[in-house]
């Protein structure tokens, strides 16, 4: 570990845009109830939860990571270059490997950032915003996009009445900046219970269970989520409470100067029960999963995006985020808002022109790697083939 450096000034991690995507086809409890056997009034009354959107095949997790991050953008007013770092946290990449958030931040044309994944299930979110805080704190990074996306539509099994009845589609994004003036994420509390791992479960290719045909189709290359609803149930009502009052001690709060806490939006009935064990009003909690239902990693960043269009927080108010589910993993972070960013410098036209390059210039480089390599293989010209090297280099610097 690096050793604290006395003379650099503290630096605080501030959200400074946000935005939010959902798939274009909303799904009513009705239309569930033509699937499986349920009802519009049993959903309604067990979850709170009265419709979700669903992804067509066209939209991706990263499509809807995009669309998130470029909101989050235009609030900030931030151009995709000053960005220096993504995280992308989803159970439901594109890829293993490349990460949805590299592929975000080529489409977003942020040529400058790294860019990673991070899996925590429906904590994800709280975990990647807690990592990218860290980073601007140190003096790492100044700027980065915090992205949580899904598409669990594709990882449900639409017969299992237990489980698709829950989940939606969708991304949420907020954009950290690194400024010296205090406020932003104030702490984090990040916590682990691996002995609960078969609680939630969604297996991938390296898995070693082979007994549960109903997850796993290795012909196919198809996993399934599986969860013991009860269970999750009352671990999420247990964690809310506990994490939101251990994040608030080490922020130096009290519970009750939060205007508002974020939490994952799985239940109705889990929040309203972490409300009354924190002797909280309800409406202190930020609720939105009637329109969108559980979406997962996204859920947070979804509500909290909601939450601001709405006016509900004002530069200075204490809030909580808090995440919990599949690891078993959960955590919970305090910020202080820092309000509605300053007027415009850059104006949308520059980010839209740069959206627009971002997408040409992949298919010039792809183009250039190409003929890079056909050169390679039948004609070996070292001189061409380091100038065309070079010509590649100086588009990524750009
Ligand atoms: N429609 C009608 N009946 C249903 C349905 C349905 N969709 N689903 C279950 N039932 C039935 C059950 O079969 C059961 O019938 P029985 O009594 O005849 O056996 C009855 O309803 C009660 O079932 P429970 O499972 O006890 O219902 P419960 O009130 O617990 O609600 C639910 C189930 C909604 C899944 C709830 O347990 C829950 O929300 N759990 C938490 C989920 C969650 O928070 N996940 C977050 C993490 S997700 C992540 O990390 C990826």
């Amino acid at each position: 570990m690096a050793a604290p450096n006395a003379t650099r000034p503290n630096i605080y991690a501030h959200i400074v845009g946000w935005g939010m995507a959902v798939p274009e086809r909303c799904m009513t409890n009705d239309d569930i109830a033509a699937i499986v056997e349920t009802s519009d009034e049993w959903i309604r009354a067990r979850t709170g939860i009265h419709t979700r959107y669903i992804a067509n095949e066209r939209e991706t997790t990263a499509l809807l990571g995009l669309r998130a991050a470029r909101e989050a953008l235009e609030v900030a007013d931030i151009l995709p270059i000053e960005v220096d770092l993504i995280i992308c946290a989803t159970s439901t990449p594109e890829h293993i490997f490349p990460s949805t958030a590299s592929i975000i931040q080529d489409m977003l044309g942020a040529s400058k950032a790294g860019a990673f994944d991070l899996s925590a299930a429906c904590s994800g979110f709280v975990y990647a915003l807690q990592t990218a805080a860290q980073m601007i704190r140190s003096g790492a990074i100044q700027t980065a996009i915090v992205i949580g996306a899904e598409t669990m539509s594709r990882i449900l099994d639409w017969q299992d009445r237990s489980t698709c009845i829950l989940f939606g589609d969708g991304a949420g994004a907020v954009v950290l900046h690194g400024r010296a003036d205090a406020g932003g994420l104030m702490s984090a509390v990040l916590r682990s219970d691996g002995s609960g791992r078969d609680l939630l479960d969604l297996p991938s290719v390296g898995s070693l269970d082979v007994n549960r045909p109903d997850l796993i189709n290795r012909e196919h290359q198809t996993y399934k989520l599986y969860m013991e609803g009860g269970e999750v149930f009352k671990f999420g009502t247990r964690v809310i409470g506990e994490s939101v009052r251990q994040a608030c001690d080490i922020a130096g709060i009290s519970i009750t100067d939060l205007k508002l806490i974020v939490p994952h939006q799985a239940n109705e009935r889990i929040i309203h029960a972490a409300a009354r064990a924190l002797k909280l009003e309800p409406d202190v909690f930020m609720l939105n999963l009637d329109k969108y239902g559980n979406t997962s990693a996204a859920s947070i960043p979804i509500a909290l995006c909601e939450a601001a269009q709405q006016e509900r927080l004002q530069q200075g108010d204490y809030m909580a985020m808090v995440g919990f589910g599949g690891g078993l993993a959960w955590g919970a972070v305090v910020v202080q808002w820092s309000g509605v960013p300053e007027p415009k410098r850059f104006g949308t036209q520059r980010r839209q022109f740069i959206y627009l390059t971002a997408a040409g210039r992949q298919r010039i480089r792809t183009f250039l790697r190409r003929i890079s390599e056909t050169f390679n293989r039948i004609r070996p010209q070292r001189g061409r083939l380091q100038r065309l090297r070079r010509n590649i280099d100086k588009i990524d610097d750009e």
